[in-house]
C-alpha cells in the first residue's frame, strides 16, 4: 500500500470525476492520501474530501502563488481550519521566485506567519520551493523545532544535506523519472530510505510514461519504481518505507 502525500483532489481538473478517480486509487493499492490546501478555499475543499474519505487526510494553508487572497480574516479562518482533526499539517506554503519575484517581501511574511501557525499547533509544514532556495533555508534555520517536508525537491545536495540534519524529509515526484533528473537524482543517492516522501503533486507533474496527462495517484508506483531502481531496493521496500515515513511524519496511524 502506498502514501501520496501530496495530491491536490480539490482542484477543479477533478470537478468531473474526482469520486471515481478516488475509488480507483483506493481499489489500485493508494492507502493514503495527503491534500495540501493552496488557499482558504481550497483548504476548506480539502478538508470536505477528507471528511467524506477515510483514506484521505488534509493539510491547509496558503500557497505563494496565492498572495492576492490573504488577509487578517484568511488568517483567521486559516487557523480555525488548522484545528480540524483530519487537518495533520500546514501547506502548502512556501516561497516561489519562479511566477513572481516581486512580492518577495509579502511572500515570506506570509510564509513565516503560517510556520508560527505550525509551530503554536505542533503540526509539521509542507514546503514549496521554487527558484527560493537561498531565502526558504534562511527563514527555515528560524525555526529548529519545525519540522517537515519539502515538497518536490529541487534545491542542491548541499542544500538536502543540511534539511537532513535539521530533521526534514524530501518529496521526490514525477520529475524524477524525466530525462533531466540528474540533479535530483543525487540528492535521491544522499538521501537515507526513513527520510524520503513520495507524492504525484495530482493533478501536475505527471511521471513518465504519463508525461503531458491529468495526473493521479495511481501514477505514484512510477515514481515509486523510479526510486526503487535508483537506490537498489524492491519497488514495495519503497512503498512501504515511504508509507511508515509519511505516517510518522503527519502523525496518521498506518492503515491495516
Ligand atoms: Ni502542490
Amino acid at each position: 500500500m502506498i502514501f501520496d502525500t501530496h495530491a491536490h483532489y480539490d482542484d477543479k481538473a477533478f470537478d468531473a470525476d474526482r469520486e471515481t478517480v478516488l475509488r480507483s486509487a483506493r481499489e489500485s493499492g493508494v492507502g493514503l492520501i495527503l491534500d495540501p490546501g493552496c488557499d482558504v478555499e481550497s483548504s476548506r475543499a480539502a478538508l470536505r474530501l477528507a471528511e467524506g474519505h477515510e483514506f484521505v487526510y488534509a493539510a491547509v494553508g496558503i500557497h505563494p502563488e496565492e498572495l492576492d487572497c490573504w488577509g487578517e480574516e484568511a488568517l483567521a479562518e486559516l487557523r480555525e481550519l488548522a484545528e480540524h482533526p483530519k487537518c495533520v499539517a500546514i501547506g502548502e506554503i512556501g516561497l516561489d521566485y519562479y511566477w513572481d519575484d516581486s512580492r518577495k517581501q509579502e511572500q515570506k511574511l506570509l510564509f513565516r506567519w503560517q510556520l508560527e501557525l505550525a509551530l503554536e499547533l505542533d503540526k509539521p509544514v509542507i514546503v514549496h520551493d521554487r527558484e527560493a532556495h537561498g531565502d526558504c533555508m534562511d527563514i527555515v534555520r528560524d525555526y529548529p523545532a519545525l519540522r517537515g517536508v519539502f515538497h518536490c525537491y529541487s534545491g542542491s545536495a548541499e542544500m538536502a544535506k543540511e534539511l537532513l540534519k535539521r530533521g526534514w524529509y524530501l518529496g521526490f515526484d514525477g520529475p524524477v523519472t524525466y530525462k533531466n533528473a540528474r540533479k535530483t537524482l543525487e540528492v535521491l543517492e544522499l538521501c537515507p530510505l526513513e527520510r524520503i516522501l513520495i507524492e504525484t503533486d495530482s493533478p501536475y507533474m505527471s511521471p513518465v510514461p504519463m508525461r503531458g496527462k491529468r495526473n493521479d495517484s495511481r501514477n505514484l508506483r512510477f515514481v515509486a519504481d523510479k526510486l526503487a531502481a535508483c537506490k537498489g531496493v524492491t519497488p514495495e521496500e519503497i512503498e512501504r518505507v515511504t508509507m511508515e515515513n509519511g505516517c510518522r511524519l503527519f502523525g496518521i496511524a498506518r492503515p491495516e
